[in-house]
């Protein structure tokens, strides 16, 4: 077991995995612009939007309570690569439901989450609705990529490098 000063906060371990949930689930049941239009997905909507808000509660916990410093195996160039794709990854975390409302108010669609209205965040245009659709689907899909790398370097920490990172991330 490591000492509770080596491991993530219980809030960030929360959200970190709650938001792997939704981001993949975001991701499974997304649609095409066109089908958006004909039958908007509602689940698609709700799980980004909880990605949204969790990502400022989790930069509210970061900030307030700290991370834990790197484990003392790993030098300060492996230290520096983490947390530049940290950063990438909490910057694709923003800006991917971001796009997506802004896509979604282009396309005219209502975001209404079970009764929650969300207000458009741009005017409806009646056909394409240019670059802003291509460019979150590419975000989707390059968060999905990274997080698949990120994972794999976390499994490689663990189980190669045995210096317990995955740990440092474990709710058990
Ligand atoms: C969409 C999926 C995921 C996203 C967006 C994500 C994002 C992040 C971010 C931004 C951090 C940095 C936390 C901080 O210092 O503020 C982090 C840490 C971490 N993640 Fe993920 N993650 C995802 C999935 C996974 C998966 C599947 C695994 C494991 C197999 C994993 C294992 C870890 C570990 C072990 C850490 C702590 C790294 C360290 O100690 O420096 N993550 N994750
Ligand atoms: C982490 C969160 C999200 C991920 C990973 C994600 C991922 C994706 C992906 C991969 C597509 C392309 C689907 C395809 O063409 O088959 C897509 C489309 C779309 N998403 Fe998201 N999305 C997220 C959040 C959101 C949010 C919050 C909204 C808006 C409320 C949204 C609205 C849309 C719309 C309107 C499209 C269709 C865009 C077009 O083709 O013109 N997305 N999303």
């Amino acid at each position: 077991m490591l000492p509770k000063n080596a491991r993530y906060s219980n809030t960030m371990i929360a959200i970190h995995w709650l938001t792997a949930v939704l981001v993949l689930v975001a991701y499974l049941v997304s649609e095409g612009g066109r089908r958006v239009r004909v039958d908007p997905p509602v689940l698609h909507f709700a799980c980004g939007f909880a990605v949204l808000v969790l990502v400022f509660a989790r930069l509210f916990a970061r900030a307030a309570g700290g991370v834990p410093a790197p484990p003392g195996s790993v030098g300060p160039t492996l230290a520096r690569a983490a947390k530049l794709g940290h950063a990438v990854l909490y910057l694709l975390l923003v800006a991917v439901p971001l796009t997506g409302w802004y896509a979604a108010s282009r396309l005219g669609v209502p975001i209404d989450l079970w009764g929650l209205r969300i207000p458009a965040i741009a005017a409806a245009v009646k056909g394409r609705i240019g670059a802003i659709g291509e460019i979150h689907q590419i975000g989707g899909n390059a968060i999905l990529i990274l997080a698949g790398l990120h994972a794999a370097a976390g499994l490689w920490h663990q189980f190669a490098r045995r210096d317990h990172t995955l740990e440092r991330m474990s709710p058990f």
